[in-house]
């Protein structure tokens, strides 16, 4: 059966966050069962990448938003790209969603109402007659995030039923725009009302895909009930607390990709498995000469991570003094907000020698610090899943996390990490002084390493949900399936 898995990231040529790694393994996983194929926008990463694109037809727009070409492009294991060709949307440097500075870009609306109106237009098939694939429609499309929700709204709108699954990866973004955007987006008037796409005056994205979909899955099932609930609901716990009463909401849980592997990942100073303890700290010297730090005993806590508000950093930035103070080291790999990334700096100066920290972002570096540190610190003010905790996990650091979301459900405190309840400085402390104190303990400290390196958060167990979820989608209703 055809799928269309449609995002706005894919780690193939473009990551930010979780997103794109569960872009580029997902559909991997599920090429056995489905005939998955993405679509995406040909960022910038794409066209420097594979030039020229495949040609294979033409997109009409709507209102505001351009027509484009769509292009095919073939990656490896099997997986076909489909990418929208719009270099005056998606031709430039910078993130796929914020500029050089930092700033979103100013006509992100409808660079993302492209890429969902490009999804529906697929699975309706008004595809340019020149569509070389012709007679391939999706039967179902799996959205992600808000950059995707108003494809379930472009379909009703036009009348077409083709099921759709929306996922949410994060419900603090949500693509707010202003009325005005109805009309530049080509939305019937009818669809603002609080019952439609309205959120306070604002036309939501997010909430169109909420909405219209026939299915909302979250990445974690402790983050599937939390944003019921008023303070993870970004308003709208009410909405998706009816999801929930109604069976259309369910958190299924990321994996992470075979690549995940301290015995065969080519980006380590040195391979290692369980029990090769000597193999593991020839890592964290690597680490700690990459960082400028001086030599030590004493055990190497890290940071991988967006620096944004909901990381909690300012946590990690109030504890990393008594870390140093207590013998141990810190280092921090990130990118983001500018008055995170200037603090951390600062904490750096402070500590030479014992705190190091590298502002951007290296697929490289942030696998010799899992595979080189003892601790990883993940103080989230919410998690929908993280694949950080699972990767750290299975190269032999302990994480210490607050009990939110995925942090909650992959992570088993005393045994493969430590997990703090509230979210105070005073209870982040109180799971670093434990974590310090099993360091000390030797055989202990190995035994939690050894539990958690022999976790498996594989894919295939995250599959099994997903093919109940689609097949339940995509029979007719009225036919029972065997
Ligand atoms: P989120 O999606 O909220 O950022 P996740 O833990 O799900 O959180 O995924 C983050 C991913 O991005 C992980 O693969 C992590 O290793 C990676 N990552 C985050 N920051 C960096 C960075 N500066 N350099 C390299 N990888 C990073
Ligand atoms: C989001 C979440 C993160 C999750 C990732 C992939 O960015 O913040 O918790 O792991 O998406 O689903």
């Amino acid at each position: 059966d055809p799928v269309l898995f449609v995002t706005s990231e894919l780690a193939d040529f473009v990551k930010v966050g979780g997103l794109g790694d569960v872009s580029a393994a997902l559909p991997r996983a599920l090429l056995n069962h489905y005939d998955m194929r993405v679509l995406m926008p040909a960022y910038r990463e794409v066209l420097e990448s594979i030039w020229p694109v495949h040609v294979i037809g033409q997109l009409p727009g709507l209102a505001d938003i351009p027509a484009c070409d769509l292009g095919r492009i073939e990656l490896p294991e099997g997986l076909t790209v489909y990418v929208l060709i719009c270099p005056e949307l998606y031709d430039r440097p910078g993130s796929p969603y914020l500029d050089e500075s930092g700033q979103e870009w100013e006509d992100n609306a409808i660079r993302f109402a492209r890429l969902s109106l490009a999804a529906a237009q697929m699975a309706m098939g008004t595809v340019g007659a020149r569509f070389e694939d012709q007679g391939w429609h999706p039967d179902l499309l799996h959205l992600h995030d808000w950059q995707t929700g108003l494809a379930a709204g472009y379909l009703r709108w036009s009348g077409d039923e083709t099921p759709c699954v929306y996922t949410i990866h994060n419900l603090a973004y949500q693509g707010l725009y202003g009325p005005e955007y109805l009309s530049r987006l080509g939305i019937p008037e009818s669809a603002f009302t609080p019952q439609g796409l309205e959120f306070y005056n604002l036309l939501s994205f997010m909430k169109a895909g909420i909405i219209y979909s026939n299915h909302i899955t979250t990445v974690s099932e402790t983050y599937a009930r939390e944003i019921t609930t008023p303070a993870f609901g970004c308003g709208l716990e009410g909405l998706l607390s009816d999801c929930a009463r109604d069976k259309r909401l369910s958190g299924i849980a990321n994996g992470i990709d075979d690549s995940w592997d301290p015995q065969t990942d080519a980006y380590l100073a040195c391979a290692f498995a369980t029990n090769d303890w000597a193999g593991k700290r020839a890592n964290t010297d690597h680490v700690r000469r990459m960082f400028r730090l001086a030599v030590s005993h004493g055990p190497l806590f890290a940071v991988v991570s967006r620096l944004v508000h909901q990381k909690g950093l300012d946590l990690t930035i109030a504890a990393a003094e008594s870390i140093v103070r207590a013998g141990g080291q810190l280092v921090v790999i990130g990118c983001g907000e500018p008055a995170i990334e200037n603090a951390l700096r600062n904490l750096e100066a402070r500590f030479p020698g014992a705190i190091g920290v590298h502002i951007g972002f290296s697929e490289r570096e942030a696998r010799c610090i899992f595979a080189g540190s003892d601790f990883l610190l993940m103080p989230s003010r919410f998690e929908p899943c993280g694949l950080s905790q699972m990767y750290a996990q299975r190269f032999g650091s302990l994480p210490i996390a607050h009990r939110t979301g995925g942090l909650a459900d992959t992570i088993e405190d005393g045994v493969t990490g430590f997990l703090f309840d509230d979210l105070s400085q005073q209870d982040f402390q109180k799971a670093i002084d434990r974590a310090f104190r099993i360091f000390g303990c030797t055989e202990l400290f190995y035994a939690m390493r050894r539990a958690a390196m022999a976790i498996h958060y594989q894919w295939r167990l995250s599959v099994t949900p997903y093919r109940r979820l689609y097949h339940q989608l995509m029979v007719p209703a009225g036919v029972t399936a065997h």
